[in-house]
């Protein structure tokens, strides 16, 4: 989706960065999705930005307007033209009122609107459409499912082409082909919507392509999420879109005297099946290379024995220019080892990761290859599969003969070992490659500490986040479920942040959750929504309020909660009209509480519930202000005043004790700002953690808000406490026995119990990772004091056995980097602020009126911690630029 790197450098002087809808030089980006962002290289008070039409004259000039903002800057100016290129630059204005250069030219392509393409599929002609030939596939459901079609079209070309653009998507996944060559790198496109509500395209800069004379454009065509397994339901033909494959493309050809060439999908197309004789996102791809058509996407093949091809016009669905990141290839993995097993051989790659693997392999034609995948191995050191309930994740292949590179196209995989059985010879370590497969949202965060396992927990988190960002936020990548659970991404939503940029990808999630909004305002419990019907649970549903605010807080996005503003008042006012007493017991659809919490879920589901209400009016009322709606956010403020009064005279006791006594209540009751008396109730906190041990007893929900409550409390003694814990239910438990992601639940494997139940063990579910969150904002410190990181709060936490920290985080306002050490009785804090950024820096001491920075200078002054039970800090108001601080350290 998107080409070339314009305006991603930074000379130290102009604006950098240029950014369109958060992606970098789009070629299609909707008309009313064209907003802006910029790294200024100095402290912005105003802004001037400049779009050059396609013919290069000036389209539309911002003037100089008087803002701080860099991000999400509204395009304001007349139409654009659908299908056409525009450029965009930018000048800011400092504090002094000196105007920096102009940015270097960056440019977006606006989405077509005119589609005269068809949806296309291989016509049925009775006979079954798997040509006979190939061996039995070793799964008998494999034997169900279908080949994958390949279509194809000839035309011509009789003139010098100045540009060209391919528009594609289909019904199921597609892989376009244009003269022999893979069109752009993407994978298993058009990504997953509901296709009954919204279905998207990718556009590609094919100029480079195109040839003089016969030219011949080609798909592959994959059932996907459109036609395939799709999560837990397993019917098949589930069918939960449409029962079959379909392609809808189309090449818009300018030629350089200005004439243009129009071809798309009709039914002058063939079709046939190939090598691909099925594949499927849970079950996997089966392949049978003497089957493969070669040469059938370029010029010259004789493709008169293809069958034709069905050509439906399209119906109404919205056909929108793809938002999201990219899936790609995003990295490859080598074998840490291979041995043998099994009857053939054991890879096993070191990382549990998402995708699939590519195998070079010089044998006899006919040699049948069959690759399985698993996460961990059982006791006996087998692959361990029964996690993976119904997806089988088998990939199969068989030989033409000769040197052959095998991997598949339309399937993925949750794995770290695989066992491929039917090689002669074992395979070499340079033959077995992992392809890690997601949506590619470039690192934004970093961390290190001197403690290893923290950083192996670290990098867990974000290889889980990885492995299921995959066009949706997935629970997990591997066994029959792969949904886009609400509650998952909202808990993760933060820490996904701090580790990447997910702007673009979390936008487009959201116009799924929009489009799953169920006609009484319900958020539901997943989205895509699939068969659910009923409205989300505590914690779910309220993603749609809580990961658009995550955004907006993250990136400055306003235009996100300018779009899904009406959706989220919808689901308040469902929320209200079932709850008129202003307790939430009503519409709780499938009633998760803290799922998944170790001994048992004890925190009373009414009062979590509440409690997340009360979480949304009080985002709603921030919400209502930041798009200059006070009427909204006035009203909301009057529900949170009224739900946290319900809340206290139904949970809260007198000595402040809260219902059901759990570490969870006390977190949200602390967390949502609903306790009369915060220290007394952090008091409680402390008590029951240390009556269960020191070990969290959170579920997914209460787990996420745990440590930073504690350290917001002034209690990050205990939050270092709970995180070093090293037997299960902790993050140490995981790393410590082999996690290179995160599991799904505390217990996944114990040496006493072995693994847990099958029905429900994954180990790379992200839920649990939302420590990460804790990691940067408590750990380094890193926080926006302003939504779009405007302004920053450097405030570390140091305690625990960690004494060395350091990392940082690439904001839309350039990058932060903290460091400290504890070094006998000194503590001391290095950060970096880019420019145009102001920094509070809040140093802990045990005496922070002793604290200084280099110069020497004594701190602007000395504060208790906002909200804090008794901790002090040394405050320092600072500009861009480096510094250290050096003063006593804390106890302990
Ligand atoms: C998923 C979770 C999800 C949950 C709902 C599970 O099957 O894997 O991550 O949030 O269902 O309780």
């Amino acid at each position: 989706m998107t080409a070339g790197s314009t305006g991603s450098t930074a000379d130290g002087t102009h604006p950098h960065g240029l950014r369109c809808a958060h992606l970098e030089n789009p070629l299609a980006v909707a008309p009313d999705r064209v907003r802006f962002s910029w790294v200024p290289a100095s402290a912005q008070r105003a802004f001037r930005v400049i779009v050059t039409s396609p013919a290069g004259d000036l389209h539309w000039d911002s003037g100089r307007v008087d803002s701080a903002s860099a991000a999400d800057v509204a395009y304001a100016g007349p139409p654009l033209a659908a299908g056409e290129r525009y450029a965009w630059r930018v000048r800011v204005w400092d504090d002094t009122g000196s105007d920096s250069p102009w940015s270097q030219t960056a440019w977006f392509e606006v989405g077509a609107e005119d589609w005269d393409a068809s949806w296309i599929a291989p016509m049925p002609t009775g006979e079954p459409f798997d040509p006979p030939g190939g061996p039995e596939p070793f799964d008998p459901l494999a034997a169900s499912l279908p080949p994958a079609p390949y279509l194809r079209r000839e035309f011509s070309v009789t003139r010098p082409v100045a540009r060209a653009r391919l528009r594609v998507t289909a019904r199921g996944l597609y892989e376009a082909r244009l003269n022999g060559q893979r069109v752009g790198d993407l994978l298993l496109q058009p990504g997953w919507t509901d296709y009954a509500r919204r279905q998207q395209y990718q556009a590609y800069d094919v100029t480079g392509l195109l040839r003089p004379g016969a030219n011949v454009l080609g798909a592959l065509l994959g059932d996907g999420w459109y036609c395939g397994f799709t999560g837990f339901d397993a019917k098949r033909p589930g069918y939960h879109y449409g029962t079959a494959p379909a392609l809808l493309a189309q090449l818009d050809i300018t030629f350089a005297d200005g004439t243009t060439q129009r071809v798309v999908t009709d039914d002058g197309w063939r079709a046939t099946a190939g090598a691909i004789r099925h594949a499927d996102l849970l079950m996997g791809e089966r392949q049978d290379a003497s089957l493969e058509p070669a040469g059938w996407d370029a010029p010259g093949f004789d493709a008169s024995g293809w069958r034709g091809v069905t050509a439906r016009p399209r119906d109404a669905t919205p056909l929108v220019p793809d938002p999201g990141a990219p899936l790609r290839a995003t990295g490859e993995l080598s074998p840490r080892s291979i041995s043998p097993r099994a009857g053939g051989y054991l890879v096993d790659f070191g990382q549990n990761l998402t995708g699939w693997v590519r195998l070079a392999a010089d044998v006899q034609a006919g040699t049948r290859i069959r690759i399985r995948h698993g996460e961990v191995l059982d006791a006996d050191g087998n692959l361990y599969t029964e996690n993976l309930r119904t997806a089988r994740q088998l990939d199969e292949y068989t030989a033409a003969g000769g040197p052959a590179m095998f991997e598949p196209h339309f399937t993925v995989h949750g794995f770290r070992y695989a066992e491929i059985t039917g090689l002669p010879e074992p395979p070499r370590a340079g033959d077995v490659t992992a392809v890690v497969v997601g949506s590619d949202t470039p690192p934004a965060g970093s961390f290190d500490c001197d403690v290893p396992w923290v950083n192996r927990l670290h990098a867990s988190i974000d290889w889980g986040q990885r492995g299921n960002f995959v066009s949706v936020p997935t629970d997990c990548p591997q066994r029959d479920e792969r949904l886009g659970w609400l509650g998952d991404a909202q808990v993760f939503a933060r820490t996904a942040c701090y580790n990447r940029d997910a702007a673009a990808f979390f936008g487009k999630w959201l116009d799924d959750v929009a489009d799953a909004q169920l006609p009484s305002g319900a958020f539901p419990d997943i989205a895509p929504r699939l068969w659910f019907t009923e409205p989300g649970a505590p914690g779910w549903g309220d993603a749609g309020v809580i990961v658009p605010w995550t955004l907006y807080l993250m990136y400055g996005d306003r235009g996100i909660l300018l779009r899904h503003l009406s959706a989220m008042t919808a689901w308040m006012d469902f929320l209200e009209r079932e709850n008129p007493g202003c307790l939430r017991t009503r519409g709780l659809g499938a009633n998760y509480g803290d799922w998944l919490s170790p001994h048992g879920d004890h925190t009373p589901r009414d009062l979590l519930a509440t409690a997340y209400w009360a979480y949304d009016a009080d985002l709603m009322a921030r919400i209502g202000a930041a798009v200059g709606r006070p009427d909204i956010a006035g009203s909301y403020q009057s529900l949170l005043r009224r739900i946290r009064t319900a809340f206290r005279d139904a949970y809260v006791r007198p000595d402040g004790t809260i219902r059901g006594d759990t570490q969870t209540g006390y977190v949200l009751g602390l967390r949502m700002g609903l306790v009369p008396d915060a220290a007394v109730a952090a008091g409680h906190l402390v008590r029951v953690l240390e009556r269960d041990g020191w070990h969290l007893s959170t579920g997914f929900l209460g787990v996420s808000y745990l440590l930073p409550v504690l350290c917001e409390y002034g209690r990050a003694d205990v939050a270092y406490r709970v995180l070093e814990r090293d037997s299960a239910p902790s993050w140490r438990h995981m790393t410590d026995n082999g996690a290179t992601t995160i599991w799904e639940r505390w217990d996944g494997w114990t040496a006493e119990r072995g693994f847990q139940s099958p029905h429900m063990n994954s180990f790379n579910h992200y839920a649990l990772g939302s420590v990460g969150e804790w990691l940067y904002r408590f750990v380094l410190g890193i926080e926006p004091a302003e939504p779009g990181f405007g302004r920053v709060l450097l405030r570390p936490h140091p305690g625990g056995s960690l004494t060395r920290v350091s990392g940082g985080y690439r904001s839309v306002r350039g990058t932060i980097e903290t460091g400290w050490a504890r070094d006998g009785g000194e503590f001391r804090l290095r950060v970096s602020v880019p420019p145009g950024m102001r920094a509070s820096v809040r140093v802990p001491s045990a005496e922070p009126e002793r604290v200084r920075d280099g110069d020497g200078s004594p701190p602007d002054r000395v504060a208790a911690y906002p909200g804090a039970v008794d901790a002090l800090e040394a405050v320092f108001e600072t500009g861009p630029g480096a510094r250290e601080f050096r003063g006593p350290a804390l106890p302990g």
